[in-house]
């Protein structure tokens, strides 16, 4: 059977992508986390995630350990902070963490650590990684075909935010800090068609 799968941020451009190719990798059950009820619902009804939580309605970790009664096997962290702490505790004995992101702290006024239990990590034989997309262009090729399949094939699902005209990058980047954005922030620059 496949691994169990938690995504955070899992509304955004990089994480509504992480779940999915997740399930069509073949994981058993992915669940994710996001800020509004409208998005979670997204989650679910459009992505096809097995369930989605809001992390402002309590705890993360109250509601992760619900989401994943028999633990979790895999992490891909958009977020930071409170999920990652949050994982640590329910992940499996030898669960795999993916360090994408701590969108959580790009903006905090004030720097909020939440102590993560390494004592947890070292028992449970966590492995964490962070990387840089970057870092693998030797990949390309093969993501350009087989995401471009799934995509031809209507297997993947997409949202974008679009805002019009280099006026509207301010509000749109800090939008895109606080939730405004679902999927992909773009600014449409000049018409398609000019
Ligand atoms: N490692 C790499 O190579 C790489 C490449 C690209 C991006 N990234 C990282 O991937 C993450 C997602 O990037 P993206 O471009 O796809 O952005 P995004 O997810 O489309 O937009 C950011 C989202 O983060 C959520 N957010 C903001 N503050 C939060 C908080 N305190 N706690 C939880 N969620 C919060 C908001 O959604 P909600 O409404 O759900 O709060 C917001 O819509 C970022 O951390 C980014 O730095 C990494």
């Amino acid at each position: 059977m496949g691994a169990s799968v938690f995504v955070s941020g899992a509304a955004g451009a990089v994480g509504s992508m992480a779940g999915q190719f997740a399930a069509l990798a073949g994981a058993k059950r992915v669940v994710g986390s996001a800020g509004s009820v409208e998005k979670t619902k997204y989650l679910v009804d459009e992505l096809g995630y097995d369930a989605a939580f809001n992390y402002k309605d309590g705890p993360v970790l109250q509601q992760l350990q619900s989401a994943f009664p028999e633990g979790l096997d895999i992490f891909f962290d958009n977020v930071g902070s409170d999920h990652l702490a949050a994982a640590v505790e329910v992940l499996n004995d030898f669960g795999r963490v993916a360090l994408c992101g701590t969108i959580s702290a790009y903006n905090a006024s004030e720097h909020r650590a939440v102590p993560v239990n390494a004592f947890k990590i070292v028992t449970k034989r966590l492995r964490m990684q962070g990387f840089i997309a970057f870092d693998h262009e030797d990949l390309r090729k093969d993501f350009d075909s087989r995401v471009g399949a799934w995509l031809e094939n209507g297997q993947l699902a997409y949202r974008e935010t679009v805002s019009q005209e280099i006026e509207a990058v301010p509000a749109a980047f800090t939008g895109m800090l606080t939730g405004a954005n679902t999927g992909k922030a773009i600014i449409r620059l000049a018409d398609d068609q000019a």
